[in-house]
């Protein structure tokens, strides 16, 4: 039994922030931001917009490329790790707007690698014939939690949805196999140290603080290890790769990979320029897009990498249709 996409949808908020607009308010550059990340403009929420409203119209979109009927829906897994409340969980909160009263429905926080262990949960659900289907989506509106006056961390970030759709085949096709890993004792790099119940009253503050070194150095060899991994679990080699879709965070470790595996432009999707790093919703943000733009054709082998706070990373490989 494997579980196969068969459908995908995103979303983004419609406001542009563009570096320029960045550098009137804080002391950085449209060429400091390019050089060292890739990242041109990024999408920002409204007040009115919570991580749900991004995952409701991605995972409507990812239902009727599909043609799914929400009533049919046995599982939702919603990975973000900005919730629209610490409870109820944003995935109840979708189920509801979905109305896909059959679908158990939870949250899993694993930040911007979260998309990579929501699949892999997902996919071992419908492996294990626990479920039939599963939604998945890749929800997070970090700007509502960025320093605004930070130019470390203010610049990088951007908010998003992506969602798709699996569902059971017997076929050889679908999530191969997926390849998740943890190293708490990192996990200080990179940390949203309010709101917790470690200071539920945010006295440590409700923003992102990053050691931004720390956390790059982590990334290259984690995204090196995680497409290595996962490639040698579908026992599958570099070479059969048609696409790898990277987590969107910065260009320079793209680039790292790209040049370690001597992949052609061809096989990389890249879309960080337009929406910065959307967390959990930049790999299946960045995956509907090649979809919808004809990247990606039947029994091609994708390859999907995320890796963030945490911190976690992870690898999943898809042969498509
Ligand atoms: O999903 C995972 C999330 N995180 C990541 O993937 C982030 C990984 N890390 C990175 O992408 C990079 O480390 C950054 C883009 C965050 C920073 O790039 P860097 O090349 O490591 O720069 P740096 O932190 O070493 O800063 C170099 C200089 C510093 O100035 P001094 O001390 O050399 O005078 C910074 O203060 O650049 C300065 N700087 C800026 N200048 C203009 C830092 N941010 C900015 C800015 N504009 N926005």
């Amino acid at each position: 039994m494997r579980s196969r996409i068969i459908g995908t949808g995103s979303e983004v908020p419609q406001k542009i922030v563009t570096n320029d607009d960045l550098s009137k308010t804080i002391d950085t550059s449209d060429e400091w931001i390019r050089t060292r990340t890739g990242i041109r403009e990024r999408r920002v929420s409204d007040e009115k917009t919570a991580t749900s409203d991004l995952a409701f119209a991605a995972a409507r979109k990812a239902m009727s490329a599909a043609n799914f009927d929400p009533e049919k829906l046995e599982l939702i897994i919603v990975a973000t790790c900005s919730p629209d409340t610490l409870f109820p969980s944003t995935a109840c909160i979708l189920q509801s707007k979905l109305k896909a009263s059959s679908a158990a429905a939870f949250d899993l926080s694993a930040a911007c690698s979260g998309f990579n262990f929501a699949l892999s949960t997902a996919q071992a659900y419908i492996e294990s014939k626990m479920y039939n289907n599963v939604l998945v989506v890749g929800a997070d509106t970090l700007t509502k939690y960025l320093d605004w006056s930070d130019r470390s961390t203010c610049v990088l970030f951007g908010d998003g949805a992506g969602a798709v759709l699996l569902e059971k085949t017997e076929e050889e096709k679908g999530v191969l196999a997926s390849y998740i890993k943890a190293k708490g004792d990192g996990g200080n790099h990179l940390v949203m140290p309010g709101g917790g119940s470690r200071d539920p009253e945010e006295k440590s503050g409700r923003f992102i603080r990053m050691d931004g070194k720390e956390v790059f150095k982590f990334a290259v060899k984690a995204l090196e290890e995680s497409v290595v991994k996962v490639l040698e679990k579908a026992n599958l080699s570099l070479g059969s790769m048609d696409l790898l879709i990277p987590h969107q965070a910065n260009m320079r470790i793209i680039e790292h990979v790209v040049k370690k595996f001597s992949l052609p432009e061809k096989k990389v999707y890249v879309n960080l320029m337009k929406y910065g790093n959307t967390s959990a919703a930049s790999i299946p943000l960045a995956l509907d897009e090649a979809v919808r733009e004809g990247r990606i054709k039947p029994k091609d082998i994708v390859v999907l990498s995320g890796f963030g706070a945490g911190l976690t990373y992870g690898s999943n490989i898809i042969c498509w249709g």
